[in-house]
């Protein structure tokens, strides 16, 4: 097998986002493109000589080659093994699962989760650690220096290995082993979940639908709801994980999962609908007509974790991201955990996982997770939801509406402006940041600001510091507004409004939320002075 080094310069704009690096896929299909990524992550990591990966994905278009490409190229630098999903597929928590499992050295994930994918859509690349998480700012800094100095590749010439047979090849000195990408997972899954329960639950009747959205959690749930729980066939829709998604966008959410609304809408509907993204970490939870926002839904969890075996001694912590509804945080109080507030993306959840300082978090962009694996992920959302509606006996909407009367509700939406200007995003960013002290005190839309900043994290682990991560406004009474810009859009930038209130008493239960947060949104409009910056009066997605 011959060995190739090969000549290449540096390619702008190979900065790792919020979760790895995501372009259009033309572009990772450009000469060298690819190539020199992963020859920086090497770089990055510090060599992958003699260590074993992980290496999986949705399925997205351009997988297969992808996939095929690292391993020429870890073969080329001397990786003892790599541990494939067959056919190359691999959903997130899986893939984080099996670099824990097995004790790799970590793991390249391809994936653009929920964005579209195909020739003309997006693709991504991101290197898990070997605790199983994305890797954390430092490496993907030494990431993306190397894409900046890189000079030349290795790769080795070969014919491409059958990824689609289980078993052990080889490619050069290097192992390629094919595994199942679904047992580990789901006998984890077992674990963890109060599995007999369940099944009674559902051969009592309880019944369910679950959309994988034409992606990655199609065998998955099969194996798992179909397979071991048995709920009946035809309980997992658009199961089967296709390149192109059927042209759809992933995204469990009430924009993109419309197909699961309406099921769950009207007379007859399931007990209980679920959704999951591109590479299965989002979930979506949804009961007849009530969809439940993944704030929500983490309180929820966090509420009634100890009703899973896994968690029946209690939570040690939680946490969530820092634009997340403060819904968790009432939890916590009450239950005496600690709660912390992150900045957004999974990756600072890692040190406080590894260092047993939380167990369970989450994200208002539909993640919630555990520490059984370091992704957040889709199923196990759905699986923990069904375990609790089986130990309490509740349908979705009682479960729901017992906690807000138990906790109080926190209303909650994101506003997202898509394909903005990206100076003019910039700029609006800049002027707020420079108005922000003289904030405080002041009334907008009727409602008096208590405070306002931007949100920088030290990570009580390591003592690390993530600065701007995100712009804030509180409201005397509960009320907040914060502002991102999105660190995983592949066109323009993404501006992300993020507004919250506080409801009590009997109004909480059946106000839209919406609605309720009308005055905050206006409040949000004059202050960050949206329409002079982005031409925009109304967002593109309501989340
Ligand atoms: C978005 C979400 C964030 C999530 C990330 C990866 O990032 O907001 O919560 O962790 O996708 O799924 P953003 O585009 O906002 O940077
Ligand atoms: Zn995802």
């Amino acid at each position: 097998m011959d060995m190739l080094t090969i000549e290449t310069q540096p390619i702008d704009g190979q900065k790792p986002g919020t979760s790895g690096l995501r372009k259009k896929t033309r572009t990772f299909m450009e000469p060298h493109y690819l190539e020199n990524f992963v020859e920086s992550i090497w770089a990055g990591i510090g060599g992958v000589a003699g260590k074993t990966l992980v290496l999986g994905g949705d399925g997205r278009y351009f997988s297969p080659e992808a996939a095929q490409v690292i391993l020429r190229m870890a073969a080329a630098s001397g990786a003892a093994r790599v541990i494939v999903g067959r056919n190359a597929l691999l959903s997130t928590p899986a893939a984080s699962n099996l670099i824990r499992k097995r004790g790799t050295d970590g793991g390249i994930i391809l994936s653009a989760s929920h964005n579209p994918g195909g020739p003309d859509e997006d693709f991504g690349v991101k290197f898990n650690n070997a605790n199983g998480g994305p890797a954390a700012e430092d490496v993907t800094g030494r990431i993306f220096d190397a894409t900046k100095t890189i000079t030349s590749y290795k790769i080795v010439e070969a014919q491409d290995v059958d990824l689609s047979d289980l078993g052990e090849h080889k490619l050069g000195d290097m192992v390629v082993e094919v595994v199942d990408p679904v047992a580990d997972y789901a006998d984890l899954m077992e674990e963890l979940f109060d599995f007999d329960a369940i099944r009674e639950l559902i051969s009592n009747g309880f019944t369910m639908r679950f959309d994988a959205m034409h992606a990655v959690t199609g065998p998955y749930a099969k194996a798992i709801l179909e397979g071991r729980l048995g709920a009946a066939g035809g309980t997992v829709v658009n199961a089967e994980p296709k390149p192109d998604f059927a042209g759809g966008h992933p995204d469990p959410n009430p924009i993109w999962a419309k197909e699961l609304v309406s099921a769950m809408s009207g007379d007859d509907t399931p007990d209980f609908g679920a959704a999951s993204d591109g590479d299965g970490d989002r979930n979506m939870i949804m009961g007849p007509d009530l969809y439940v926002t993944p704030s929500d839904s983490l309180a929820v969890l966090a509420a009634n974790a100890h009703l899973a075996p896994a968690y029946e001694r209690g939570l040690a912590g939680v946490a969530r991201s820092m634009p997340t509804s403060r819904a968790l945080d009432v939890v916590a109080a009450r239950k005496g955990m600690e709660c912390f507030e992150t900045p957004t993306g999974w990756k600072f959840f890692g040190n406080l996982l590894d260092a047993g300082r939380i167990t369970l978090c989450g994200e208002e962009s539909a993640g919630t997770g555990s520490d059984h694996v370091r992704e957040k992920d889709g199923l196990w959302a759905v699986l923990l939801w069904l375990n609790i509606l089986a130990r309490t006996g509740k349908g979705v909407r009682e479960l729901v509406h017992d906690h807000w009367a138990e906790y109080g509700r926190n209303f909650y939406t994101r506003h997202d402006f898509e394909g903005v200007d990206a100076d003019r995003a910039t700029e609006m960013f800049d002027d707020l940041r420079s108005r922000l002290d003289g904030l405080a005190g002041q009334e907008v839309a009727g409602r008096r600001i208590e405070e306002a900043n931007e949100f920088s994290y030290e990570d009580p682990v390591d003592g690390s510091v993530a600065r701007q991560q995100g712009l804030r406004v509180m409201f005397e009474g509960g009320g907040r507004i914060v502002y991102r810009l999105s660190g995983t859009g592949t066109v323009g930038a993404t501006l992300r409004v993020y507004l919250e209130d506080v409801g009590e008493g009997s109004d909480a239960k059946d106000r839209d939320a919406q609605e309720a947060l009308d005055d905050i949104r206006r409040a949000a409009h004059e202050i960050a002075r949206i329409e002079h910056y982005t031409g925009r009066t109304e967002p593109d997605v309501r989340a």
